[in-house]
């Protein structure tokens, strides 16, 4: 959701946020920008070509200014063209601002700026900061004051780095968007996020909400702090535990088919040690009068995986509810209700908003996430880590299967036979050496072919594997572009059978305790013309082509979205489509 960067120190800056720029965009990629303070003055560039293109374009032309700001862009106010680019200036050009989040009040604010003689370049919400920022200025506040007002002036998110001409320092502020500050040898690197600056800074200090500060080659300083000594201290920095390799493709292609790749150890990581805090967050449910899981996107799939497996294995009731839609049903939260909140990002607004629906009403919260220095982080009581490692590509994979284990392992702690959930889990982890070789993915690659000159598909499974359907049909669509869409098996006769003709393609999920359901769903679907693409421990009769998943129980949907997410990746790639940047898309949704 949008990605900002800055850079103080002795460097160029330009190459440094040129190559930050780089790392961060999973975040959005609809333009980018880049302002670096030379002798000259403000050198400022934008661009709607993709950061590696702008990158060559900037850097020849770009001068050697130790200090400066950069932004790629996920529109929200304002279409994705030039005009619309960040950074956005005030009407001297003299302050440069980029920003990521959402001004509700973005409209009244412009207004009262225009009243007051300020000239507006683009359509964007961000633009009202510079001008706010000047108009502060002309009435006899210092940079710092100015700086230090806005959160009395702005409603909705943000994360602001601001630069202005004749200044050595970048101005920083946050509020519901995700800033942090890279510490390196007399560098400060602000940025959306960690990875950004990984090959320069090993340290970071996470920024408070509405905590403005000031980083310069001097430091780093807290602004508006009253002037005792205590409170200018800035939070500690804390190191930081990524590497770059982790954060680059290698030798692939894509980090989506790394990330695929990736899975067997990411989930060898929660088997072979499993996070203490799953034995808290099981006594957390155990005594629970409700358990509500929440996500969005595949992270609410995982979380109909965990309705699944609770419903299963220990015959209790919850419910799944996708983020945005649980402000519906959160007045049915009592204290004593558990809500279990997954996130990849752990910064998706929608699931942040509804973790605070269940805190105001006294639910306790439970949060599987990826990222572990986020704000669902700090949100939950007790928080479950997935440790599947960085994911940049856009489509969520590895940090998917890593959830379904995650929850199977909560689950193994709560069952009525823990050794049998145990059991399964490691048979679907084994199955997926197999199911992510070389020659899996080539019969992947083939069935893509096969499947490139239809533009709808169908996915079908029942309990567990209807998730993989969804999640399947989610991964598809998002990355291919292509039509897709998940029922449960045994609603096809009551409406979505009449898609079906001659040739369609239709893919069924299933185990070897629902075989004799599925031969019968996939006659019916054969008699009406369906091309059958089957995904199971066997083949169906019907089946025109068959991918083999073994069975573990309950947890082979783990194994058997894997097949899918190759199948999505090369229908991209067949499609020449950007796996990594599917279109409109953004990793991390931090607007609600
Ligand atoms: O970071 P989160 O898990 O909270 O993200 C939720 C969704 O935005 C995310 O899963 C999205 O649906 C993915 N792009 C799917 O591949």
């Amino acid at each position: 959701m949008c990605g900002i960067a800055g850079y103080v120190g002795a460097r160029p800056a330009a190459p440094i946020l040129l190559d930050s720029l780089q790392r961060l965009e999973y975040r959005g990629y609809d333009s980018c920008g880049i302002a670096v303070l030379g002798d000259a003055g403000v050198f400022v560039r934008r661009s709607v070509s993709p950061i590696s293109e702008f990158r060559n374009e900037v850097l020849p032309a770009a001068p050697e200014g130790t200090i400066g700001l950069a932004h790629t862009r996920w529109a929200t106010h304002g279409r994705a063209d030039l005009a619309n680019a960040h950074p956005l200036v005030s009407c001297d050009g003299k302050i440069l601002v980029v920003h990521n989040g959402v001004l509700e009040n973005a409209f009244e604010l412009r207004d009262r700026l225009i009243a007051q003689g300020h000239r507006f370049t683009s359509e964007t919400d961000s633009e009202t900061i510079p001008h706010l920022l000047e108009q502060a200025l002309a009435e006899g506040r210092t940079m710092d004051e100015a700086v230090a007002k806005l959160p009395e002036q702005l409603v909705g998110s943000y994360a602001i780095v601001a630069m202005r001409e004749g200044h050595d320092e970048l101005y920083l502020l946050r509020s519901g968007s995700p800033l942090v500050v890279g510490i390196g040898d007399g560098e400060y690197f602000p940025a959306s996020d960690i990875p950004s600056f990984l090959p320069y800074a090993q340290r970071v200090i996470y920024l408070h909400e509405n905590d403005p500060f000031a980083v310069g080659r001097k430091g780093i300083r807290r602004l508006g702090s009253g002037g005792t000594a205590a409170e200018a201290v800035p939070p500690l920095p804390q190191p930081v535990s990524l590497n770059v390799e982790s954060v680059s493709k290698g030798s692939f292609e894509h980090f989506m088919i790394k990330e695929i790749m990736e899975q067997v150890a990411a989930i060898a990581r929660l088997t072979d040690a499993p996070p203490p805090s799953l034995a808290t967050a099981a006594e957390l449910m155990r005594g629970a009068s409700s358990v509500k899981f929440v996500g969005a996107g595949t992270s609410y799939h995982a979380g109909l995986f965990g309705q699944f497996l609770m419903g299963t294995l220990l015959h209790t009731d919850s419910e799944a509810c996708v983020s945005s839609e649980f402000e519906f049903r959160a007045d049915t939260l009592r204290p004593g209700s558990v809500v279990i909140a997954m996130s990849q990002s752990g910064e998706t607004a929608d699931t942040l908003q509804a973790v605070r629906f269940a805190r105001d009403r006294g639910a306790r919260v439970i949060g599987l996430v990826n990222s572990e220095s986020s704000s669902l982080t700090r949100a939950a009581d007790v928080v479950i880590p997935l440790r599947s490692g960085p994911e940049l590509s856009v489509a969520a994979t590895k940090s998917y299967t890593s959830q379904l284990v995650a929850l199977n392992l909560l689950v193994e702690h709560l069952a009525a036979d823990p050794t049998g959930v145990a059991r399964t889990i490691l048979q679907a982890r084994d199955s997926l050496y197999e199911l992510t070789s070389d020659s899996a993915r080539s019969y992947m690659a083939s069935l893509a072919h096969s499947l490139a000159r239809h533009n709808h598909l169908l996915l079908i499974g029942r309990g567990g594997h209807y998730v993989t359907a969804l999640e399947a049909a989610l991964k598809i669509k998002e990355v291919a572009g292509f039509a897709s869409q998940a029922f449960p098996g045994g609603e096809m006769k009551h409406g979505p059978l009449a898609l079906v003709g001659e040739g369609s393609p239709v893919i069924l999920f299933y185990d070897r305790s629902q075989l004799a359901r599925a031969e019968l769903a996939a006659s019916e679907l054969g008699t009406r013309g369906a091309a059958i693409y089957t995904v199971g421990p066997q083949p169906l009769r019907s089946s025109s082509l068959h991918i083999r998943v073994n069975d573990a129980g309950v947890a082979t949907p783990i194994a058997q979205i894997v097949p899918m997410q190759l199948l999505a990746y090369e229908l991209a790639k067949l499609r020449q489509l950007d796996p990594d940047h599917p279109r409109n898309l953004a990793k991390s949704v931090t607007v609600l």
